[in-house]
């Protein structure tokens, strides 16, 4: 009663900031997403007669609680020892709630020996943080409601995601209160639900076309959007440090010099630049120019979550 499995973390062009169900952790809108090949996470679950649930993240011990709610939903009641890894710098911050539930969900039904869809696990990943859900289908993935699934494979656009760490150690504010914050007190928040409803079609549109310059500024515009809805808040959600700030400004500058290359940003200080392969290698050294940015990891769009033999 023993089985590991892998999944990708994922960046957001038209990001989920709202639920309508708490609970059930259902969006107030669709959003789309791309899986990233270098954030991964490996995750074991042995399920057993054990006192209770244990989890550890990177051999750190944390609360098992939200995988409890996933391993319940999933209808397994035995106690669960919970082993993730992530394959990149969690003390800068990057750590994944969407790679770590996703390969969960996966890991934990092939302990349990249930055969679930790709719907089923992308569902229950849900329980364990939104995003999750995205990344169990991985590639160009859209979630709706209770399960995402794959519009496009990895290979239909190979784009570059270079992911500057602009800040080290936790936010102070997890996106899951944030968000519900915003809901609850930005005056702004319907009119940025109102706002993903018509940037996704428009987005899906523009990765069918792989029109860079379009889908680009249609994604920063996304998440600009979205800070500005968390920075309406009361109290207010800063997630920006200066660097975050610079690196918009550099990728500003490297475009009136004729890169294309977008900014997004999740709940957090760092920078995910996109643009195309041949223009990383420009990208990424001029985000390590930015004062403050630790390091930058450059990723290609990658496939979803899976059993390891
Ligand atoms: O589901 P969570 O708690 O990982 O929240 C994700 C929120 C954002 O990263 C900001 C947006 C998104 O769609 O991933």
């Amino acid at each position: 009663m023993k089985a590991t499995a892998t999944a990708h973390a994922n960046i957001a062009l038209v990001k989920y900031w709202g639920k309508k169900d708490d609970a059930l952790l259902l969006p107030e809108a669709a959003s789309l997403s791309v899986a990233l090949d270098k954030l991964l996470t490996t995750t074991t679950v042995e399920l057993g007669d054990f006192p209770s649930d244990s989890l550890t993240l990177d051999g750190r011990t944390e609360d098992p609680r939200r995988a409890r709610a996933l391993l319940d939903a999933a209808g397994i009641s035995l106690r669960a020892r919970i082993a993730s890894r992530n394959e990149f710098p969690t003390a800068a911050g990057l750590a994944s709630s969407a790679s770590g539930f996703a390969a969960l969900a996966v890991a934990a039904c092939a302990a349990a020996g249930l055969d679930k869809s790709r719907e089923e696990l992308s569902a229950l990943a849900r329980l364990g943080s939104g995003s999750a859900t995205r990344s169990v289908p991985g590639g160009w993935a859209v979630w709706e409601r209770e399960s995402a699934r794959q519009v496009y494979p990895p290979a239909h656009w190979d784009l570059r995601f270079c992911v500057a760490i602009c800040a080290g150690g936790e936010k102070d504010v997890g996106s899951r209160d944030g968000m519900r914050l915003t809901r609850d007190s930005s005056p702004y928040h319907a009119a940025w639900i109102e706002q993903c409803k018509r940037d996704l079609p428009e987005a899906l549109r523009l990765l069918a076309a792989r029109d860079l310059a379009a889908l680009g500024a249609l994604a920063e515009r996304n998440a600009l959007r979205m800070h500005a809805d968390a920075l309406a808040a009361a109290p207010p959600l800063v997630y920006w440090q200066p660097p975050t700030v610079a690196s918009l400004h550099a990728l500003r500058e490297l475009r009136k010099q004729g890169v294309a290359a977008f900014a997004t940003i999740d709940a957090g200080p760092h920078v995910v630049a996109m643009c195309r392969p041949e223009d990383a290698p420009a990208v990424e050294a001029r985000l390590r120019a930015v004062e403050g940015i630790a390091d930058v990891l450059v990723c290609a769009p990658a496939g979803g979550a899976r059993v390891l033999p």
